[in-house]
Parts: C-alpha cells; structure tokens; sequence
C-alpha cells in the first residue's frame, strides 16, 4: 500500500469562529505569517503526498486563489528587487498538486469525503482535517501513513482526552496491537456519558482505504443530522481491518477562539524572527497583568 493522495475537507461553515469567518474562510485565517490551510499543505508534502484534494464550498474561493500564481504581485515585487518575497509568494502555488472539488451543501464530514471518491479511485488515502494543525517531529499524517503502509489497513489518528471533552469527538473501542497501536472494534460520535468506551478520540488525521465510499454513498445522516465519517467507519472496522495510533505531537483545534489564540502565540514563540520579541513582550505583559 502507497499513500500519495490526500483529501482536506475544508467546506465548513466555521460558526463557532464568527463573526471573522462570515466571509473569510476559518482556514484563511493567519497563524503568524501564514493561513493555516498552508501548514496542513506542508505537513501532508512533508509526508510524501503528491496530490491533495482540498473540499470547498461557494464561499470558500479565496483558498484556489491562495495556492495560484499572482503575475502582477511577482512582477511589482521583482521590479523592486524583492525577490525573496517574489520566492515567498511563488513558493505557495508550488507546493503541491492541489485540486478542489465543492461540497454543494454541507451535509457532514461523511458527505465531504464522499465527494472525492472520484479523484481517489481505488487507491488508499489520507485525510487532514483544515481545523486540525499538528506540532510534531514527524508529521503527523506520516505517522500514521508508516502504520498503514506496514498493516495495510486504515488508520486513524488518536489521542487520549479527557471525559468532559470527548462528548466533543468520538470514542473508539480498541484493543491493544502493540505500543501506540490499537485495532478498533467499534465508534460512535459524540458519545453520551454512559456511552463512552475509552478517553482514546480521533483527532483530525486518518489513513483509509477506499472501501470507505460505497459505505459513506449510503449512510443515513446521524448526530446532528450530517452524514458522520465516524458512522462510516463504524461499519467499515465490521467488514475489514481499522487500526488506531496514538501519534506523536501536539494537536491545536484552531476551529474554536482558544484553540486558535493557542496556537498563534506558540507559533508565534517558535518563529524565527519574531521570538525573541514575542518572549519579551509575554513577560512585560505577565509582569503587568
Ligand atoms: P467541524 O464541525 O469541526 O467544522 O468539521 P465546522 O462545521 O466548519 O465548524 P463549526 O462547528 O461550524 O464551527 C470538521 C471538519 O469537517 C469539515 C470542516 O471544514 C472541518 O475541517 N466539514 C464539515 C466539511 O468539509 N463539510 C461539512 O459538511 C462539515
């Protein structure tokens, strides 16, 4: 098994992120000097995806005109000797093969996918959640890719959560393979309490085989009437092999204020040019407070 796809479903409504989502798309939105539809880019090229289907909705064009070329901008830029900013700007539409296919309604994650059955085929592929942005020492995506190319099976992403929080995701029903590795027996999406069956949830990357879109073509819509990807693999751990890792890294949901504030200011920490400064201004501000 070889994973060179990826999809990113991107064709939320972003609510819990209004009012500056209303007509900037939520994967727009700026973490340091970057959107963060493009750390999700890199991090599926860093784990060796040549093509990446990125799932949009009507008002979501501002993400195929990020990753294209700007002939002028270049052009003024160069005209002024700016040429590690033209390098900067070009570097964005070079990335990666990227294609975009719209999800006419927003039907639920599980519609999402569905909607790239035909640039997959029948190969394997991944799938980057754009909310979900990763701070690991190997991709996260490439994690999980090693796993499934050695089971030759679908994989998902976890992490353990806490029991207030995993009302927000799903709870997955494992059984031990080896360290970080697990086979799921069972899922359900947002789980009551008494309906938990472990703290493990998925966190916004998988590795699945296609197998998972004639099951998605006719799944009824579940929680909160949208077709849930969590429902589809449900039946597909009944029909062949689903495995879970427990990957390696730090996952911000930059989907909710917190999570996103989060992640600007670690980044932002990280930055090369901008850290020192950033330190600096976190501890007068700590002292001031
Ligand atoms: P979320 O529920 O986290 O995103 O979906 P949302 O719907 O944009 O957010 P809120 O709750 O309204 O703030 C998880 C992922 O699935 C995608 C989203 O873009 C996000 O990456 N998604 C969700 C779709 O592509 N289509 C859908 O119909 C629903």
């Amino acid at each position: 098994m070889k994973i060179k796809k990826a999809i990113i479903p991107a064709a939320g409504l972003g609510t819990r992120m209004l009012p500056a989502t209303k007509t900037i798309p939520k994967e727009m939105l700026p973490i340091v000097d970057k959107p963060s539809i493009q750390y999700i880019i890199e991090e599926a090229v860093a784990s060796g995806i040549e093509d990446i289907l990125v799932v949009t909705n009507r008002a979501k064009s501002a993400m195929d005109d990020y990753f294209d070329y700007h002939p002028e901008l270049e052009e003024r830029l160069a005209r002024a000797g700016k040429h590690a900013e033209v390098d900067i700007v070009r570097r964005t539409a070079d990335m990666a093969n990227i294609f975009y296919v719209r999800q006419k309604e927003t039907k639920g994650l599980g519609h999402a996918i569905w909607r790239a059955k035909h640039f997959v085929g029948n190969e394997p592929f991944a799938v980057l959640l754009g909310d979900d942005i990763m701070h690991a020492q190997k991709p996260v995506t490439k994690q999980l890719v090693e796993i499934a190319e050695e089971y030759d099976c679908s994989v998902v992403g976890v992490q353990r959560v806490s029991r207030q929080a995993i009302a927000k995701y799903c709870t997955l029903g494992v059984t031990p393979v080896r360290e970080r590795c697990y086979d799921v027996t069972k899922l359900i999406e947002k789980p009551r309490p008494d309906q938990v069956i472990s703290d493990f949830a998925i966190l916004g990357r998988y590795v699945l085989t296609p197998g998972i879109f004639d099951i998605l073509e006719s799944l009824p819509a579940g929680y909160g009437g949208e077709v849930q990807l969590t429902d589809g693999l449900n039946i597909l751990c009944g029909k062949e092999r689903v495995m879970a890792y427990d990957f390696i890294g730090k996952r911000y949901d930059t989907g909710n204020l917190k999570g996103y504030l989060e992640v600007v200011v670690d980044f932002a920490l990280e930055h090369e040019e901008i850290s020192d400064w950033m330190k600096a201004f976190i501890k007068n501000k700590a002292e001031n407070l």
